[in-house]
């Protein structure tokens, strides 16, 4: 079987690495560089319970079963590529700024709330300004970076083809055939998955029963600490921004913008994540500001993935991971290649492409 994939991001790449595990004959059609896009600007947190505060009732159980997949995903990337990719279940702590605050964030756990001296007693960085934390031992990150790295290494490792800087820009459907065409040819295959992130609805086909994805914009600062401060020793959440600590830095993220696919930083996110970062801990006032980027997060109108076949028979899609395509990578690999290798995998009726029904 040949499977021509849309998109080198975590999601095509895993799935395309379990495609060619498979047995299938796997090309990765990639508009610029492996990894460089949402995967590169990701902050990496595998955070079931700190980001699934809002979910739908289907997605708190595919954060949490993707969670639990993590530590043998990380583990086989490692060991395939020879390259470490920086998985560490260190936790999280959730921080509450008002009692009210901490309610909500309670409800999300049956763990107790820490009160705010002992929160402070795990996390010295924390100022006075908290009524108290969450503390989820479970809670993971990855440095997403080196994860798209292995990641692209484990793909080609496994015989899969890359093709960068080959953008696909139709979907031609044939009789028994499907073709994804780019500016130098027509790529045909027996299957076809679009998983290109923000620009999976923006392929254009005769029928277009591609997904409605929209970008959401999120901008990110690292900081440096000064000479003999410590980072933190876990994620901690709270204030409307997350702050993770890795190797040296410390990640502020993120802001929800929505501003189409402009990718520029501005100075209102900077002001915006450097005030919410330090009216939580104070001391980050003296840190410097080493690097500041944006990604563009896929967002599906009901804010839930899009994964599996779409109305044309052999036209797969994985996106729609939104604020969670690293932790969900690992459910999305299986979930997917097993739907494309025509094997049995767990039918999630909320996340299905046919959800939205025809572009106009
Ligand atoms: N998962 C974090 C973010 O999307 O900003």
């Amino acid at each position: 079987m040949k499977v021509v994939i849309i998109g080198a991001g975590v999601a095509g790449l895993s799935i395309g690495w379990k495609l060619r595990e498979g047995g299938a004959d796997v090309l990765i059609l990639e508009r610029a560089q492996p990894a460089r896009a949402a995967t590169w600007a990701a902050a990496g947190m595998i955070a079931p319970t700190a980001e699934t505060a809002h979910a739908h009732p289907d997605e708190t159980p595919f954060a949490r079963r993707s969670a639990a997949l993590w530590p043998e995903f990380a583990a086989k990337i490692e060991e395939k590529s020879g390259r470490k990719i920086g998985y560490r279940r260190d936790g999280a702590l959730m921080v509450a700024r008002s009692e009210d605050e901490a309610r909500q964030i309670a409800s999300r756990s049956n763990r107790e709330l820490l009160t705010a001296d002992e929160a402070r007693a795990r996390e010295p960085l924390l100022g006075s300004a908290i009524a108290g934390a969450l503390w989820d031992a479970e809670e993971a990150q990855v440095d997403s970076r080196a994860l798209g790295a292995a990641l692209t290494n484990v793909f080609v490792r496994a015989g899969g083809k890359l093709s960068v800087n080959e953008a696909a820009v139709r979907i031609e459907v044939g009789d028994g055939w499907l073709g994804a065409t780019t500016p130098f040819t027509t790529h045909v295959a027996d299957k076809v998955l679009v998983a290109a992130g923000a620009w999976s609805g923006r392929i254009e086909m005769d029928d277009n029963v591609l997904p409605p994805v929209r970008p959401v914009k999120g901008e990110v600062l690292a900081l440096v600490p000064p000479q003999g401060a410590l980072l933190p020793a876990q994620v901690v959440w709270g204030n409307g921004v997350y702050l993770v600590p890795r190797e040296g830095r410390l990640l502020i993220g993120a802001t929800m913008e929505e501003v189409g696919f402009d990718t520029r930083l501005t100075d209102a996110a900077e002001n915006w994540l450097t005030d919410r970062a330090v009216s939580l801990m104070p001391s980050l006032a003296n840190w410097t500001i080493d690097e500041h980027w944006a990604g563009l997060r896929p967002a599906a109108p009901d804010g839930l993935p899009v994964l599996g076949e779409t109305s044309v028979k052999n036209l797969f899609v994985a996106t729609g991971q939104f604020r969670n395509g690293i932790l969900f990578a690992p459910a999305v690999a299986e979930t997917v290649s097993r739907l494309i290798l025509g094997l049995d995998a767990p039918e999630i009726r909320a996340f299905s492409p046919q959800r939205f029904g025809k572009a106009p």
